[in-house]
This record gives structure tokens, C-alpha cells and sequence, in this order.
């Protein structure tokens, strides 16, 4: 999540939890054996506290009739990665590592170079999926590729000397430290390695890539450096991701609008470019007086919304990478849309069409589904890359009594006319949005990851809060397409049932007859998050978790056997404070999706997000990304004190926070989550 569309309050910090180990010890590049027994004494002796203050949390319940088997962790501030009993967390990739596992090394005072930053991981780990060795069995899983986003930087932990004065290196710096990162890991000498591949590469904000489907070539694209306007440089802000079942990544550009900016003084943003969020001083700091965070404008021309305004029509789109083909160029599919993408939830209709759903994240946006016109052939893979080109995307509207419908998103159907500016489909193409408001589509309380049951194929969305619902005077998105982004008030309805949304919810669906094609759905609420403890009738008298409390929901993760995982992104400006004083660091919880049980199963270092995840075909390793450690309340660590909030995962052995991947597995070797 980009800091600049976080929102909350403050008041006072938390109070320890008591004597957690950290894991001082899982310091990237340290994974010798001796190290891996090191942490296994660390995680049972971790293992013992967690079982002393368990008392603190709910006890499991019906534990034989769960999918899932492992004791719950408590409630945790500590500046670690807390992990069940029975189990052990590695670091494997954090930012600042060898892409190839070998060199360049990452340097004390973040004094790696841009060159040198494009040959390393990122930062803002997020989004990721795991992809067989090409040429490997499919199910092997002791080496595999990993593929990731870094959806965003902090310029206090970045730089030597921070956020001020932005330079003309310390842009590309910045923009090299965004992007994609494909890796190599092997399972070898008992812990997993960033290992040298041909398939190693980062993908960064200047990477070119091609455009594809209805906006490519169009008038919205053409330009003077781009005259067949179907060509963009980099993807940045790439929050959570996708996958396709022929084996490519795709990887979704969320808050695109904080890296545009300019300083020309009689610049005043467009009806669209209002409806998106670019402004003059583009993404924005959480302190008075607020600091404009990216400024890539100042020294990458493009970037300036008064002399290039046609290059944020190049963002905003979900990008399919192959990553067993380092050539390939990566491709930005238009037919998907273009608004703020959390993730895209890959899955097939009964005849076999590809159908990926999609949120919206900002306060009041929507939810969408891309059905695409031709079929997937599992024996045609290079058709098969083609099949995001084409198709139809849909806005989902949810009516009252639990029925809902897809509409179309097709030039000349439901007033997205000439006459109310949609006068061919790459209109819609690019201003997505504002077809979205003129079908009606139906308000969420932020649309975060989305997920499809691999049996049931029920559908399940995060709805991670909403401060704008239900305040007072009421407004809605006009169907003009006039709404400044994430401004609207609108009232309570029967999918975003609470006033000032503190704590998301999470929602599901049933296509109609089964079919993930189907024009209408059936849905329900699965659960409203929050802390049922709290004495605030208004935010917890319809909690309705059964088991382990949470809030503000994000990453939501089916795995192969139907477990659904949630991970939290509590702000760091909410983090501890009022509504969320009892809840702790960011942290994952496994949720039964028949009884809605749910149970803690990780918690999170301080400042950090808990954000992708991923397995191993076997099951036996679970991967998820630690991001923004250290993040604080203003969004910009302070330079000159980089570890003031965290130290992990370095703890004293280095001199800031890093995010990075962690790998969990049982020390018996069993399967993950029983
Ligand atoms: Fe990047 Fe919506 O979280
Ligand atoms: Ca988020
Ligand atoms: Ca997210």
C-alpha cells in the first residue's frame, strides 16, 4: 500500500510485549548451517514464549475439524518475526541483495549506487509467486523462481542523507529500487539461497515495455517520443500480483499518481487527472508540513504533469512478465483497465475464457472482472500470451438481498457514449474510472487482494477500511466522472454495512450457475474485522471473527487446499493507536472459509506491512514478503536515525531496516499450517 491513500489518527505508543527473541541472526547472505541450527534454538526458545502468552489470545477451537492444525501466536509489538511453535522463519531476499545472489553487496549507509541498486532487490517487497526451474517437474520444490514486486520506497532509508534535496541520482536511484525482481532460490546445505540463473532479472521504472489491447496506439498515447503510442518506460508502484496458468507473472501498478508532479505555477489538474489523484506536488508525506516524497519530475522530465501530460495514460495497468524468457518484453494489458490495481485473481470460465479479477484500491472505488474473448489451450502457449489482449472487462454492482451483477464495460452500451465522452473503447481503456461511475457501479470500502476457492470457486475480496463511509454530508461518485479520487461520503449499504470503516471486512461471491463467465452473482459478507474487546459500539458491534482479532485486511491468499490467508495493513499512522491499541504489528492469520474461524499465524516486525505470499508446490514452504520495516508514522524515516523504529532483519549487525522475503517451514518438515 502506498502511504499516500493511508488514512487514521494518532495517540500514544504501544507498550512492550515482553521477551521476544528477535531474529538477530537471519541477516541475508548468512545461511550456513550452523546459522540454520542457530535459528532453530531461536525459534524454540521464541516457540516458548509464544506458548507462555497465548494465554493472552483466544483459545483454538474444534482444532480437528479446521483445514488448519498449528497453535496461534499472540499479539505482538516486538521487533521480530514471530512464527507457530514448530516452525522457523529465514530471511532469503531482502532489499539490497544480489538479484544473482552473488554481487553487488549491499552496502552500510545505504551507499549502493543506482547502477548498482538495478542489480539488487528492491524495496517494498510485495506482491509474489513462485514458478517452476524452467524445465524442472512441475511439482519439484527444493529450487523454483521467485517472482516479486517492490511497490515503493522510503527515502529516509534509501539515501545516506535522506528525503532532501531530491537529486538527479537519487531519482534513479529511487526508480531502480521500484519494479519487478525475478529471482533464482535453491533449497541447499539446509536453507534456501539466491541462486545464479539465465533467468535472473530486475525489472525496474525504466524497463521498456509495450502496450497492449484498446488504449494502445490510441490518441490518449501518442506522443512526441512515442509517435505509435504503444510503447511506456517502467512499472512502478506494483502492489500485488497475479498469476497465469501458462506460467507468466502479472504484476499490478496501484498509486502510479505520486510519482507526477510539477512545479510549473499555473498548473491546475484536469476533471481526469483529478479523478485519478495527480496533483501538482504528486505523493505526499503524513506530517505538517507535508513533504512531497518521489519528485522524480525535478530530473525525469516525463514525470511532469505540465509538459508531459499523456505519460501517466501510461500507468495504471496490470503487466504480464514472463519470467522464463528474460528477453521477452514486458507487456501492459489496457483491456484490463486502468485505475489503482491491488491484485489480479486468475481463473478459467466453464468454456475455458481466462477470467481475472481485480480491485480498485482507494476509498469509494471499484471491484472489476476481464473476461477475455478467446479461450486458454494448455498445449498453445504462445497463444495463449496473447489471450489478455482481448476481452471484456465488467464493474461489479452489489444490490441489497445478497444478488449482484456485472456490467460491461462496452462503448455504446449503458451511456458510455460519444456524447458522455466514451466515444470509442479506448476511452474506457484509460478513463476507467469514470465509465465505471457512468454504469453505476457500486462504491467499496477499498478493494484490496481478491481471491478464488480452488474448489468452490467462491470469490473473497479485502475491503481494508474506509474513514469516507457514512460521513456526513453524504456524496457519491458522480456519474460525470467529476469525483476527486477518494473525496466521496457515501452513505452505508448492504456490502459496506459501518460508518467510518475502521477495520475492513472481507466479502464473498458465487458466480451464477458456478460459471466464472456468469453476468450475475450471489454474495454474502464472510466477516467484519476488528477488536471485539473494544468498548466503541459504533466499530466493534459487528465484529463478527471467530477467533483471533485483526483489522484492516490486504493481502488474501487461498492456498491449493482451500486455508485462506489474510494478512493485515494497518497503517503506520494507526498502528497501536485507538481502535487498534490492542492489536499489535501487522501480522498473518489462517481463516477457516466454512466456519470462519480464524487463527494468528505470524506477526510482523515494527513499522512493516505483511504483503505476498507464496508456496512451494509441496506446501512445506511457505514465502511471504516483510514490507516497510521501520516505516514511520510520517510515511519518511528520519536519516539520521534510520533504526529509530526498527532494526529488523539486520537487528545489530547492520544500520537500517530492510524489507525482504522469509521463508517458513516446519522443523519437521511437515506440510505448512497443519
Ligand atoms: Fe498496495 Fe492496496 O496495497
Ligand atoms: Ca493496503
Ligand atoms: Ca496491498
Amino acid at each position: 500500500m502506498n502511504p499516500t491513500t493511508n488514512d487514521s489518527d494518532s495517540s500514544a505508543a504501544p507498550e512492550s510485549n515482553g521477551p521476544f527473541l528477535p531474529f538477530a541472526e537471519l541477516s541475508p547472505g548468512s545461511h550456513s548451517r550452523r546459522d540454520f541450527v542457530r535459528r532453530g534454538a531461536a525459534c524454540m526458545a521464541m516457540g516458548f514464549f509464544a506458548e507462555r502468552l497465548a494465554a493472552d489470545t483466544p483459545t483454538p477451537i474444534g482444532t480437528k475439524d479446521l483445514p488448519f492444525h498449528f497453535k496461534g501466536v499472540p499479539i505482538s509489538t516486538e521487533d521480530m518475526v514471530q512464527v507457530p511453535e514448530g516452525y522457523v522463519a529465514e530471511v532469503v531476499y531482502g532489499w539490497g541483495d544480489p538479484v544473482n545472489g552473488q554481487g553487488p553487496a549491499f552496502l552500510r549507509g545505504a551507499a549502493n549506487t543506482a547502477e548498482e541498486q538495478a542489480l539488487q532487490a528492491g524495496m517494498g517487497h510485495d506482491g509474489m509467486q513462485w514458478f517452476p526451474w524452467p524445465g524442472d517437474d512441475e511439482g519439484r520444490s527444493d529450487r523454483g523462481l521467485l517472482v516479486m514486486n517492490h511497490e515503493y520506497t522510503d527515502q529516509g532509508l534509501l539515501f545516506p542523507d535522506g528525503l532532501e534535496p531530491m537529486t538527479k541520482e537519487k531519482v534513479a536511484k529511487c526508480q531502480a529500487a521500484h519494479g519487478v525482481s525475478v529471482i533464482a532460490i535453491a533449497f541447499q546445505d539446509g536453507s534456501w539461497k539466491v541462486v545464479p540463473s539465465p533467468w535472473t532479472r530486475r525489472i525496474t521504472a525504466t524497463t521498456p515495455m509495450k502496450l497492449t489491447g484498446p488504449a494502445a496506439g490510441s490518441r490518449h498515447l501518442i506522443s512526441s517520443t512515442d509517435p505509435a503510442g504503444d510503447t511506456a518506460l517502467g512499472t512502478f508502484n506494483n502492489c500485488a500480483s497475479g498469476k497465469t496458468p501458462w506460467g507468466t507473472y502479472l504484476a499490478c501498478e496501484e498509486n502510479f499518481h505520486g510519482y507526477f508532479g510539477t512545479e510549473a505555477p499555473d498548473f491546475a489538474p484536469t476533471v481526469e487527472q483529478r479523478r485519478y489523484g495527480l496533483s501538482a506536488p504528486g505523493g505526499q508525506s503524513e506530517e505538517e508540513p507535508k513533504r512531497s516524497l518521489y519528485q522524480w519530475w525535478k530530473h525525469d522530465e516525463r514525470f511532469d504533469l505540465a509538459k508531459h501530460p499523456e505519460e501517466a495514460y501510461r500507468c495504471g495497468y496490470v503487466v504480464e512478465i514472463d519470467p522464463t524468457d528474460p528477453g521477452a518484453i514486458p507487456r501492459k494489458h489496457t483491456a484490463l483497465g486502468r485505475f489503482k490495481h491491488e491484485n489480479a485473481a486468475v481463473t478459467l470460465s466453464r468454456d475455458q475464457r481466462v477470467v481475472i479479477y481485480l480491485g480498485d484500491d482507494e476509498k469509494n472505488e471499484y471491484i472489476y472482472k476481464f473476461v477475455s474473448s478467446d479461450r486458454y489451450d494448455p498445449s498453445n502457449r504462445t497463444g495463449n500470451l496473447k489471450l489478455l489482449e482481448t476481452g471484456t472487462l465488467h464493474v461489479a454492482r452489489f444490490l441489497p438481498g445478497g444478488k449482484g451483477e456485472w456490467i460491461p464495460l462496452i462503448q455504446g452500451r449503458h451511456g458510455l457514449t460519444e456524447e458522455n465522452g466514451f466515444a470509442k473503447q479506448d476511452d474506457i481503456a484509460v478513463h476507467t474510472r469514470q465509465a465505471a461511475d457512468r454504469v453505476g457501479a457500486t462504491m467499496m470500502d477499498r478493494p484490496e487482494w481478491i481471491s478464488v476457492h480452488p474448489h468452490s470457486k467462491e470469490v473473497f475480496v479485502t475491503l481494508t477500511n474506509n474513514s469516507q463511509r457514512g460521513k456526513q454530508e453524504p456524496s457519491v461518485n458522480p456519474i460525470d466522472g467529476s469525483a476527486i479520487a477518494g473525496k466521496s461520503q457515501p452513505p452505508v449499504d448492504a456490502a459496506n454495512p459501518r460508518t467510518n470503516n475502521v477495520f475492513g471486512h472481507i466479502l464473498k461471491w458465487a458466480e451464477d450457475d458456478g460459471d466464472a463467465a456468469a453476468a450475475a452473482f450471489t454474495w454474502d459478507r464472510f466477516l467484519l474485522a476488528g477488536d471485539p474487546g473494544l468498548d466503541s459500539p459504533e466499530t466493534t458491534e459487528k465484529v463478527d471473527i471467530i477467533g483471533d482479532p485483526f483489522g484492516s485486511p490486504d493481502g488474501l491468499t487461498f492456498d491449493p487446499r482451500g486455508i485462506l490467508w489474510i494478512q493485515t495493513d494497518v497503517s503506520t499512522k494507526t498502528l497501536h493507536k485507538k481502535e487498534y491499541a490492542n492489536l499489535g504489528n501487522n501480522m498473518m492469520l489462517a481463516a477457516d472459509p466454512v466456519t470462519k474461524t480464524v487463527r494468528r499465524f505470524l506477526t510482523g516486525p515494527n513499522g512493516c506491512e505483511i504483503t505476498g505470499l507464496t508456496f512451494t508446490p509441496d506446501l512445506k514452504t511457505m514465502f511471504v514478503n516483510i514490507q516497510h520495516p521501520g516505516e514511520p508514522p510520517t510515511d519518511v524515516s528520519d536519516h539520521t536515525q534510520p533504526t529509530a523504529v526498527s532494526q529488523w532483519p539486520d537487528m545489530a549487525a547492520g544500520d537500517r531496516p530492510r524489507p525482504a522475503t522469509v521463508a517458513i517451514s516446519r522443523k519437521d518438515g511437515g506440510l505448512i499450517g497443519m
